[in-house]
């Protein structure tokens, strides 16, 4: 029995619910030579803001024991040059999700950023990165602060001609007050978690490791903590919910799922195995068939507890 692996998420039907997350995939297109982007459910780009950014000072990546610790600083083309240079190779792949990334540091960057990729074809949804610091309000992060995340989100929902998803930070105390934040400010749908706020220290320098001073940890290590997130999130929300953090197997993916995920988000094993994302598409399938389950949408909530 071949399993459906098809999912629907606010208004999109992807393949499979299987999406590379923003930051590990470059701006989808350069993954073409790697893997077979018609094979995955999507793909989310690096995250895009008004102008080009040459991003923070090196270095800033490190290997932690179970993930790595990154202060990229956002670095990106801008909006204008992906619009320009990388989407019209992407319209090759109508049948893959292709989910724009946006970021600023004031509503009014976001907002631009939102004005250009709607002149576009080929995007098929915005995920909107709220774990930026608002310069205009000392440098909180907006998915921090209940009134700035919904500002924020209720202004980018007026104007976006695609699906809102809202990418909440985990560095906040209640998750679910986030994400009903979030909801009622209109979010078609909700991603997480983003990267936890982390430190390493040389201890024979005795100075940070990462140029930034600190950074994201991201990858296994952080598992558990999202799935417990995801969970909390998706019981607090109608909207559905995408869920990432330290996805290296396909149980890991099952794990989101029942959790309450619709679909999943594969980060930082990219860096570990470039063809990962595509790996973990097929493998969700074996393990669908493997298991008895016919549609994997049905294993979305399915966390027993009695
Ligand atoms: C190097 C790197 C760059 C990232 N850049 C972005 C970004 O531009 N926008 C964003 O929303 N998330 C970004 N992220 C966060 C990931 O999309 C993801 O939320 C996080 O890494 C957790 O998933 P993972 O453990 O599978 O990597 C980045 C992560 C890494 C490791």
């Amino acid at each position: 029995m071949k399993p459906d692996m098809r999912v629907r998420l606010c208004g999109l039907e992807l393949r499979n619910p299987v999406i590379a997350a923003s930051g590990t995939f470059g701006y989808g297109i350069e993954f073409e030579e790697i893997l077979s982007l018609d094979k995955i459910g999507g793909f989310v780009t690096k995250g895009l803001s008004r102008e080009p950014m040459p991003g923070n000072e090196a270095p800033r990546i490190i290997e932690t024991a179970s993930g790595m610790i990154n202060a990229i600083g956002l670095q990106n083309m801008g909006v204008a040059a992906f619009l320009a240079e990388k989407l019209p190779a992407l319209r090759r792949y109508s049948g893959t999700a292709c989910i724009a990334n946006v970021f600023g540091y004031t509503v009014d960057d976001y907002l631009a950023v939102i004005e250009q990729l709607n002149t576009a074809d080929g995007i098929a949804a915005y995920e909107l990165n709220a774990s930026c610091p608002n310069t205009r309000h000392g440098g909180l992060i907006f998915g921090a602060d209940p009134t700035q995340l919904a500002e924020l989100v209720v202004r980018a929902k007026r104007l976006a001609t695609r699906p809102l998803i809202v990418k909440l930070s985990p560095n906040v105390t209640s998750i679910a007050q986030m994400a009903r934040v979030a909801e009622a400010a209109g979010a078609d749908a909700l991603s997480l978690v983003n990267t936890f706020v982390s430190l390493a220290i040389d201890v024979k320098s005795r100075r940070p490791r990462i140029a930034n001073i600190t950074g994201g940890l991201s990858g296994p290590a952080i598992k558990p903590i999202a799935v417990r997130m995801v969970w909390e999130a998706a019981k607090a929300v109608k909207i559905p919910v995408i869920g990432m953090g330290g996805i290296t197997t396909p149980e890991d993916a099952v794990e989101f799922l029942l959790a309450g995920a619709t679909a999943v988000e594969i980060g930082t094993a990219s860096y570990a195995d470039p063809r990962a994302v595509e790996r973990l598409a097929k493998g969700l399938e074996t393990w669908c068939s493997g298991n008895h389950v016919e549609r994997v949408s049905e294993l979305t909530g399915g966390l027993r507890m009695e």
